[in-house]
């Protein structure tokens, strides 16, 4: 049998002394990455649209004695997107893990998406992984080192109904993350992705099951255990650490082998969700 809740094996000091930086850490699984990330040792920057979600997440971790910085800003936003890593150096002198987190999604058939909504996809996880990346390349990471990790999808390597923006967007991110991992790497710095499955108490689960009810559809995958956001806050924290020094380019997929089902993921009947 599957063990039920995940389980952190990982040294409590392993980040001790190090920034991290989660963009969308306010909800979902970015605040989870926070909470684990900080559980370790490291200091927290998280930033987002909605700088009120983001307080109340710092305060329940500053409740567990992690240190957090706030700010706001639109990961379309270069000039956002270096004031917010500014404030971070200014704030701790240094930028250690970068978690592309920051993503924007809602489930609808092509017919349905219009050219602005697969734009507006695109912009915030592509184009938004790409500002960040940067910023902390140019301002923080050039002659130090650090980790990225970049939030992605299991499902960037197969069709699937009702998320061809956001596909196509996480594609273009696994690719960046290959070529950043390339580039970067003399410079000290690793460049890794996590593909979330289906993962718990999110804002795209919330959308995804808005969206079908009605429908028999619901993720699935062969070990039919739904993430938890923990699960994939695990596999960053792995990433970002020592034990991980020579793994850079990668993906892994936290989904109970969905990615790698032979089934197709659920097709939404015709006639259920968006009119
Ligand atoms: N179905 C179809 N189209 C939709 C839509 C839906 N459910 N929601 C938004 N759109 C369209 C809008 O109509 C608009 O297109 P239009 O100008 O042609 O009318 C376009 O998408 C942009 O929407 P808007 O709300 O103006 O953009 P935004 O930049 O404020 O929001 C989104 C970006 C669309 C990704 C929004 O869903 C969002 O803010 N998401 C953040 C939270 C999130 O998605 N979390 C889950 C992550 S997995």
């Amino acid at each position: 049998m599957p063990i039920s809740e995940p389980v952190d094996v990982f040294a409590p000091d392993l980040l001790k002394g190090q920034v991290a930086f989660v963009t969308g850490g306010g909800t979902g699984i970015g605040r989870e990455i926070a909470r684990v990330l900080g559980r370790h040792g490291a200091r927290i920057a998280i930033a987002s649209r909605r700088r009120e979600v983001c307080e109340e997440a710092a305060a329940e971790l500053r409740g567990e004695g992690i240190e957090v910085l706030v700010d706001q800003f639109d990961v379309r936003r270069p000039e956002e997107v270096e004031r917010v890593v500014q404030g971070i150096l200014a704030r701790w002198g240094r930028l250690d893990i970068l978690v592309n987190n920051a993503a924007g999604n809602f489930p609808a058939p092509i017919s349905k998406i219009s050219y602005n909504g697969f734009k507006s996809v695109v912009d915030i996880d592509l184009l938004g992984t790409y500002n960040c990346s940067k910023a902390a390349f140019e301002l923080a990471m050039r002659d130090r080192g650090g980790n990225i990790v970049n939030i992605a999808a299991a499902f960037e390597l197969r069709g699937v109904s009702w998320q061809a923006h956001v596909a196509a967007a996480k594609s273009g991110v696994l690719s960046l993350t290959r070529t950043c991992a390339v580039e970067w790497g003399p410079h000290g710095i690793r460049v890794n992705g996590v593909n979330p499955g289906a993962t718990g108490n999110t804002e795209g689960m919330k959308r995804f099951s808005e969206a079908v009810r009605g429908s028999d559809a619901k993720p699935s995958n062969p070990m039919g255990v739904t993430s938890h956001g923990q699960d994939i806050a695990l596999c960053v924290l792995f990433l970002v650490s020592p034990s991980a020094r020579h793994v850079s380019g990668q993906v892994i997929s936290v989904d109970g082998a969905g990615s790698v089902d032979e089934l197709k993921m659920p097709v939404p009947s015709p006639g259920t969700g968006p009119a």
